[in-house]
């Protein structure tokens, strides 16, 4: 399984901040942006992942994050010209994915909870076979986001019928929105190639959504109570996160999305590598805390 992180776009609604990085790079408390949603693929196990974003903001985010095997990854970078619509991102990543299925996360969503492994290994299950994975979380705001209108399986209390998959609607069906976060089958550029654009000129994510959804092949899971997600692509949701990472890891005494940690947990780097990374990371309380991973204080 592959994995895409789409970190571009033209970030201008956090001016001046991103006039010159890249939204993916700014802080989040205490790391990068990025480090989030890359983290989330790597919690489902994926260790083959392209990185998508601007011209100008691609070298800087190739600057920090390198080949990925200091995460134990194998990473690329590929650019898009301009932020034309999510579902792009499947045509630009057509030879990376070749004949395998792929899941994507959005540069700027967070994701925290409990399960979510559990949630990411049905989704890649799924995928294997030939079906589409989203996720929806409830908003008070449902007409800024891509909305699913589903109702429960009657015969399976776990599945949910997907009934409608609608981009920032006008009259909203319900309160769920669909996440960053998608998992597909093998075949999705050959689908991404039949998306047109939208009333607004983009190739929308949720105009993909819609033809699994016809097609029979889509599957969607609650992220619920007990569970966080973020976009944190505005001053007043950056700063909601960074609050919130902060609060969380200060009570924990844990890290929150270590790239690092995952990998070191997960088996892909050994003791040798984590070591480097700490060395690198100096005296900054991140290195700190990768070094009670090293020294076996935390489990995953
Ligand atoms: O955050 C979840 C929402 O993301 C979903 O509920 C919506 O269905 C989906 O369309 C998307 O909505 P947004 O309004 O948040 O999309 P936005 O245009 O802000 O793009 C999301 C991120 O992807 C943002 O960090 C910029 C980046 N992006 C966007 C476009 C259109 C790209 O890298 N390339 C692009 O072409």
């Amino acid at each position: 399984m592959k994995g895409i992180v789409l970190a571009g776009g033209a970030g201008t609604r956090l001016y001046p901040l991103t006039i010159v990085t890249s939204k993916q790079l700014l802080p989040v408390y205490d790391k990068p942006m990025i480090y989030y949603p890359l983290s989330t693929l790597m919690m489902a196990g994926i260790r083959e992942i392209l990185i998508i974003s601007t011209p100008e903001d691609t070298p800087r985010i190739e600057n920090l994050l390198g080949d990925g095997s200091k995460f134990g990854l194998e990473l690329s970078y590929a650019i898009q010209e301009k932020p034309e619509g999510l579902a792009q991102a499947f045509t630009i990543g057509r030879e990376f994915i070749g004949d395998e299925p792929c899941a994507m996360v959005l540069g700027d969503n967070i994701f925290y909870g409990n399960g979510l492994s559990k949630k990411l290994d049905d989704a890649r299950e799924d995928a294997k076979n030939g079906k589409a994975t989203i996720f929806g979380y409830y908003v008070e705001d449902p007409k800024r986001f891509g909305i699913m209108e589903f109702e429960k399986d009657p015969n399976n209390k776990n599945a949910l019928n997907v009934k409608s998959v609608e981009e920032k609607p006008k009259n909203p069906k319900s309160n769920y929105a669909i996440v960053g976060l998608y998992f597909y089958p093998k075949g999705v550029s050959s689908m991404a190639d039949d998306v047109k654009p939208s009333a607004r000129g983009e190739l929308e994510i949720t105009t993909l959504n819609d033809m699994y959804l016809k097609e029979g092949r889509l599957n969607a899971q609650l992220l619920g109570r007990g569970f966080t997600w973020m976009d944190a692509g505005t001053f007043d949701s950056l700063r909601k996160a960074t609050e919130f990472v902060s609060m969380i890891e200060q009570y924990q005494g844990m890290t929150i999305s270590s790239p690092e940690e995952i990998a070191y947990h997960m088996g892909w780097i050994d003791e040798a590598k984590l070591k480097e990374s700490i060395k690198a990371y100096g005296k900054s309380p991140y290195g700190k805390r990768l070094e009670a991973v090293l020294e076996g204080k935390v489990v995953l």
